[in-house]
């Protein structure tokens, strides 16, 4: 058997606004993750087995599109197999479906580590990279590469649309709860509905986008030099930027106000919005407290993660 993990992800700065060019800062998040297994079997075909999502079947049963199928096939031409092994593939997953915490690409993160390891070719960051942006254009149609970018590196990333992925140390470790509404969205919908706004009015939007990016270069100066005091205002700025992009929602902006009023610095949805998770800033001392405050306001479950 060989095996493969990817972490989830969450986006610090920058979300949608990066769909157009603009800097966004993401992080793995390592306390839940997705785990792929791949076994050799004597039953003919590839067989998969993913209980997360209700899938127990053939690979060839698939539509031709489907994230699954599509990632496993491009991996095969990458590699040159024509004809592969009778396989089982069991894929299970500790990351919220439709959550805005990557869980669609590090399922092809893990997948293309599996296999390729399996077939005895591990390929490098860049080729993970590079197979997993392809099925994530299957998932949410236009996306900027920052999930499966952030999910093959495992490191906190500076990312630019087209340009080489630059990983990064902050000066300091900082200390960050999601909350999760429990709401399930799909990242695909956020981003079209963006476009459409966009489309109505480029202008516009584009200084809107302009806006969060320097919220996030400004946040990316800050951390790089320890001085998360900054960090909070800049959450709350971003957060005001992605609502009047109208990919937050009633849910996400409670939790968000309820983990100000707890005590964090600063808080934001964080991904494609309109359900999933927010993001909130925390001196260590009071992420316990914020974590309840959160549950007892509604969130469904709470990670506290440390960036470093
Ligand atoms: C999703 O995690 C981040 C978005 O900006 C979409 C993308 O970058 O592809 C909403």
């Amino acid at each position: 058997m060989t095996s493969a993990t990817a972490p989830g992800k969450i986006i610090l700065f920058g979300e949608h606004a990066v769909v157009y060019g603009q800097p966004a800062l993401a992080a793995p998040v390592t306390q839940v993750f997705t785990a792929v297994d791949v076994t050799d079997t004597l039953r003919a075909g590839i067989e998969v087995e993913a209980p997360a999502v209700g899938l127990h079947g053939e690979l060839r049963a698939l539509p031709l599109a489907h994230p699954l199928r599509s990632t496993v096939e491009s991996l095969f031409r990458a590699l040159s197999i024509v004809s592969p092994p009778y396989l089982k593939i069991t894929i299970t997953s500790s990351i919220p479906v439709a959550s805005g915490l990557g869980s669609g690409a590090a399922v092809s993160v893990a997948l293309i580590r599996a296999l390729s390891a399996h077939f005895g070719h591990a390929l490098d960051d860049a080729q993970v990279n590079a197979l997993a942006y392809e099925t994530e254009k299957l998932h949410h149609g236009t996306p900027s590469g920052i999930d499966n970018t952030v999910i093959t590196y495992g490191r906190p990333v500076y990312f630019v649309r087209g340009e080489l992925t630059e990983t990064f140390e902050p000066g300091a470790p900082f200390s960050i709860v999601i909350g999760d509404t429990g709401v399930s969205a799909l990242t695909k919908e956020s981003v079209g509905d963006v476009r459409k706004l966009w489309e109505a009015d480029k202008k516009r939007w584009e200084k809107v986008f302009a806006k969060v990016g320097k919220v996030t270069k400004r946040a990316t100066a800050a951390i790089e030099t320890g001085k998360i005091d900054k960090l909070g205002a800049l959450m709350d700025e971003n957060h005001a930027l992605l609502q009047a992009m109208t990919v937050s929602s009633p849910e996400l902006d409670k939790l968000v106000l309820m983990a100000r009023a707890a005590g964090a610095d600063g808080a934001k949805l964080s991904g494609g919005g309109r359900g999933g998770n927010m993001i909130a800033l925390v001196r260590p001392e009071r992420a316990e407290k914020v974590a309840s405050a959160l549950l007892a306001a509604g969130a469904r479950s709470t990670i506290t993660t440390i960036i470093t």
